[in-house]
Parts: structure tokens; C-alpha cells; sequence
């Protein structure tokens, strides 16, 4: 089955073609990145209108790249939601719009489960079951995998997810969006312990995070030592919001393998690129035995291949969950819990 895979929740608009054969033949990207970088984040209109500019062209690119005709695809996904409105309404309508001009079926899929199986996409895939660390920049959560569409949430964020605590502490050090990537250039010439940042729920007995304090820490330590912030002092800072950060992912991650009593961890959503947090995994993996996989680290952030991916799987496991009647709805707010077991 040769699937269609479209995402456009937010700043990047993915394509992507997977056949259940043969696995992913292509995917293409276009970020906005730069466009959003001058408003210090994503301004949703904008966003809309990028990919209304960009998807079809990327269509036309991915079928010359592969080779194919528009009418050799058996079925079309896309993300359906969470994400925002507008963004999320160009995928589905194109999405729609070519299933009933080919007449294939549609299906919406969940951005976080295209995350979670995104690992699925390399070369040596996780077998099931296994613990997911979702990590992006509206999402932080534990969730254990027992098999496609069988999720559990262990445990979530109760306020910032992990990505956009980057993201804000990028924005007070004066670095640009999106954050993650320039707070950890900028931590590696920071001297380790020189700011020592809090580690909230580091100790709460249960799987949950709360990262809205560590940014508020890196806000009053900012406002202590003045505005007149030299770069090796800002370097210090990224340091330690960096390694507070990873501590609490790691610790949490670990609570959670043991508490499920699995041996295979998984990290996936754009926070899994991040050097540091990879370096202690790999350490602490290898000192306690258990296995970490990721998706290839341009499969991190949002792409198409993972929504490609989810709809192939969730086709053959259920046809009857296509749309047909290439009528449609988006779902900005939609919960994972919407789609847990659902199967
Ligand atoms: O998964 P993603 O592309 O989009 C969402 O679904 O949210 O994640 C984007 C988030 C942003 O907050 C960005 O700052 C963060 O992932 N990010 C990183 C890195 N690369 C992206 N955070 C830390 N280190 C990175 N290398
Ligand atoms: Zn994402």
C-alpha cells in the first residue's frame, strides 16, 4: 500500500510517501522557520498561508522524485490534529480534496502518534513494547507502547512542555527561534555548575513534569545579575537550564522503564534532537541495560513520513477508519487519549 503522508500543523510543511513494502521512498520539507524567526515564534496566519504556497509544489516534487503518477497512490494521510486551526485545515483539505479526485481513501491522523512510531522508521526499529518520551514544543509526556494504537499515558507536563521551555529561555538569552537548537550551541561553552537552576518534581513519586519554574529561575537569575549579561555568563545559564532540563527527562524516563518493567525506551518529537540530553541517555543506557532508540534526527521534528507511516499502519490494521465522504473536520485541541486503545 502506497500512502501519502501530509503534515501541517505548525511551521513545517512534510510530504511523504511510504509503501508498507518497501518502507519510506521520499519525504520533503519546507520550514518557515525564518519567516517566524523576525516575530520571536509562530504567527499562526502566516503559518496558514506558507503552506497553502508550498504543499502542492512539494506534492509535484516528491512524485518526480519518485517517479510515480499521482494516481499510484492507494491512500492519503494527514495530520488531523493537534496543531493550529488554520495550518491544520490545508493539509486536510488538500488531503480531501486529492482522495476524491483519485477516489482513495482518507485518513486523519493524531501528530503525537506520528511522533511516537517515528522510530519505527529506521533501520533497526523498536520492537514492542516499549516506554515513549514524547517531547516537543506543546508536548511533553511518558507513555508506555504496547502495540500500535495500544498507548498509556504515564505521565505528562502539568504546564510548559520541554520544547517550549527551551524556546522561552532561548527568547530571554536573546537567541532566535526556535530555541532548543541555539540554547544547546550556546551551553556547550558554558562551565558546568556554574548556575545551578532548580528541578521541579525531580522527586514527586509520580511520572509527571512541570517546566514553567525552571524558566522563571532562569528569568530571576537573569534579572540578579543585571542587563548587562556578558555571553559567557549567558553560555553558564543555557548550561544550566540545559542540564536541570536533561536530569529531569532522564530521571523521569528511567522512573518510568522501571515502573513498566521494560528494557527499551524510546525518544521521539523535536527535544529528542538535542545533543546533551542523547549524551546522558547513552551513558545511563548503557550503565543500567536498557536500549534507546531514535528516529533519524531529521525525523525528530515534525515531517510527513511519520504521518505517512501511522496511516499505512492504521489501514491495514482497520480500512474501515478511512474517510470516504472526503468530508472533514480539524482537531486542533485533539487529546491523545482520543485514540488510546482505540483499536
Ligand atoms: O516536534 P517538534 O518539531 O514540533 C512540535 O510538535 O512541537 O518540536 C519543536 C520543538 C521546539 O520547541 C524546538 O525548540 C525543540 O523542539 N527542539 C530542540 C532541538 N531541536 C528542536 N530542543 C532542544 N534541542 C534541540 N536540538
Ligand atoms: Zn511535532
Amino acid at each position: 500500500m502506497l500512502v501519502l503522508g501530509i503534515e501541517s500543523s505548525c511551521d513545517e510543511t512534510g510530504i511523504a510517501l511510504y509503501d508498507s513494502q518497501r518502507g519510506l521512498l521520499a519525504h520533503v520539507l519546507h520550514s518557515q522557520i525564518i519567516m517566524h524567526r523576525d516575530y520571536g515564534g509562530v504567527v499562526p496566519e502566516l503559518a496558514s498561508r506558507d503552506h497553502i504556497r508550498n504543499a502542492l509544489p512539494l506534492l509535484e516534487k516528491i512524485l518526480q522524485r519518485v517517479g510515480i503518477e499521482r494516481t499510484s497512490i492507494d491512500a492519503i494521510a494527514f495530520t488531523q490534529g493537534p496543531g493550529l486551526a488554520g495550518a491544520l485545515l490545508v493539509g486536510a483539505s488538500i488531503a480531501n480534496a486529492l482522495g476524491l479526485a483519485l477516489n482513495k481513501p482518507v485518513i486523519g491522523i493524531h501528530h503525537l502518534e506520528g511522533h511516537l512510531l517515528s522510530p519505527l522508521l529506521t533501520q533497526m526499529p523498536p520492537p514492542f513494547p516499549f516506554v515513549a518520551l514524547l517531547v516537543s514544543g506543546g508536548h511533553t509526556q511518558l507513555m508506555q507502547v504496547d502495540n500500535i494504537g495500544a498507548y498509556q499515558m504515564l505521565g505528562e507536563t502539568l504546564d510548559d512542555a520541554a520544547g517550549e521551555a527551551f524556546d522561552k529561555t532561548a527568547r530571554l538569552l536573546g537567541l532566535d527561534y526556535p530555541g532548543g537548537p541555539e540554547v544547546s550551541r550556546l551551553a556547550e561553552f558554558g562551565v558546568p555548575g556554574a548556575v545551578k537552576l532548580p528541578r521541579p518534581m525531580l522527586h514527586s513519586g509520580d511520572l509527571n513534569f512541570s517546566f514553567s519554574g525552571l524558566k522563571t529561575a532562569a528569568l530571576m537569575h537573569l534579572s540578579r545579575i543585571g542587563s548587562n549579561v556578558c555571553r559567557q555568563e549567558k553560555a553558564n545559564l543555557a548550561r544550566g537550564f540545559i542540564d536541570a532540563t536533561v536530569d529531569i527527562l532522564v530521571a523521569k524516563a528511567i522512573a518510568a522503564l522501571n515502573r513498566t518493567g521494560m528494557r527499551r525506551l524510546i525518544v521521539a518529537g523535536g527535544v529528542g534532537a538535542n545533543r546533551q540530553l542523547r549524551e546522558a541517555l547513552s551513558i545511563i543506557s548503557d550503565e543500567r541495560g536498557f536500549d534507546v532508540y531514535y528516529p533519524d534526527l531529521e525525523l525528530c521534528t515534525d515531517n510527513g513520513a511519520m504521518i505517512a507511516l501511522v496511516g499505512a499502519l492504521r489501514l491495514q490494521r482497520n480500512p474501515a477508519e478511512s474517510n470516504t465522504s472526503y468530508a472533514f473536520t480539524v482537531k486542533p485541541n485533539w487529546d491523545l487519549s482520543a485514540i488510546y486503545n482505540r483499536d
